[in-house]
């Protein structure tokens, strides 16, 4: 039996985590979960919104499911989201975005990942004012951060059985750091020869994306060109509903839909728990349960390419709760 962490969440964060659980048990996986409270819940619950708990179940489990969190406004954090990625050192972000065939979308059989360096560049909120009309914000790169989300990129590639890495900076301009970065890539990839590597400049890549995002497999690429370019790939296979987000360290990965946590639909049985569902897949993946992954990502995919029993913003007519109920009889089926 595995164990782990479940945080539901915030908003629509417990009736799409009730929809994911769901699926995981018609894939028949047991787990052992310990829940915990995170979020707004956990500040008017109790009296913080990121609770000790939080981190000590995820250290003790190793794995966490994760729901939207709602941050509160002058609790102190600037997000609860990053504040545990910090305290994990989850430096990894994973983002799969895959098209679900029958989504309408620009584009067909899109399947790009995205992996973005999670702890440093310009989000490591190191910012001053000089003077009373200018502002800096330092942008950090370091050799050992750049070299280990790389390696990450590249054992991820193979696990995968992947093809390709391409790893996109703006080294032309910021000849140092993202200079740095390129550099240390390059030379991570020496390493893995059977693995094809290019290096693109991030603006060429945003052009390129769009134009033929086939050409691509796995990118890896400093923070903030991640947080932007995850999100285009996002848009790509029709938008935030769909996709899952994995931040993984050496010790823990925490799993999580990349959406918020839609507070106008809270409670009322609307939202589209596919994201949701997809993080739980990358979860059973992560734990070594693949054949439990693709049984519910098959039966999602068609769940949604059937348009009938999923929620409004999918095309159909049916409610959180319903259009579980059906993915679960689906993957049952499997
Ligand atoms: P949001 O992602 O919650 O909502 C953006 C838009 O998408 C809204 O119109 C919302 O109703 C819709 N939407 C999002 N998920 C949906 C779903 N599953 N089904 C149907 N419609 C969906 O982003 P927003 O409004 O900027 O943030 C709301 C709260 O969520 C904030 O407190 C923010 O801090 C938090 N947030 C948390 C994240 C996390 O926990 N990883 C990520 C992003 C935001």
């Amino acid at each position: 039996m595995h164990k782990a962490t479940l945080i539901r969440g915030d908003g629509i964060g417990p009736e799409i985590t009730e929809a994911a659980l769901m699926a995981i048990e018609a894939a028949g996986v047991k787990i052992n979960w310990e829940e915990v409270r995170a979020g707004e819940g956990a500040l008017e619950e109790l009296g913080t919104p990121l609770p000790s708990e939080v981190i000590e179940s995820i250290n003790k489990t190793g794995v966490a499911l994760k729901g939207p969190l709602t941050t509160p406004i002058g609790s102190g954090f600037r997000s609860i989201n990053v504040a545990l990625r910090k305290e994990l050192d989850l430096y990894a972000n994973l983002r799969p975005s895959k098209t679900f065939p029958g989504i309408r979308s620009l584009f067909t059989d899109i399947d790009l990942v995205v992996v973005r360096e999670n702890t440093e560049d310009l989000y490591a909120g190191i910012e001053h004012m000089v003077g009373e009309d200018a502002a800096e914000s330092i942008k950090i790169i370091t050799r050992r951060a750049s070299e280990r989300i790389v390696r990450f990129a590249f054992d991820y590639t193979l696990s995968a059985k992947r093809k390709k890495v391409t790893a996109v900076h703006k080294a032309n301009i910021m000849k140092l750091s993202d200079g740095l970065f390129l550099e240390t890539a390059r030379k991570v990839a020496e390493e893995y020869p059977q693995v094809e590597f290019e290096d693109r400049i991030v603006d060429n890549m945003a052009m390129q994306l769009v134009q033929k995002p086939w050409q691509y497999d796995v990118m890896v690429m400093p923070n903030l060109y991640g947080d932007i370019l995850s999100d285009l790939c996002a848009g790509l296979v029709g938008g935030l509903g769909l996709v899952p987000g994995a931040n993984i360290g050496d010790h823990a990965a925490l799993f999580e839909p990349v959406h918020g946590s839609a507070p106008k639909y809270a409670g009322q049985n609307r939202a589209n728990p596919a994201a949701m569902i997809m993080a739980a897949v990358l979860m059973l993946g992560y734990i070594g349960e693949k054949d439990a992954a693709g049984k519910i990502e098959r039966a999602l995919a068609n769940l949604i390419r059937e348009g009938k029993k999923v929620t409004a913003d999918l095309g159909g007519k049916t409610g959180t709760r319903e259009m579980a109920e059906a993915l679960a009889e689906l993957i049952k089926q499997e």
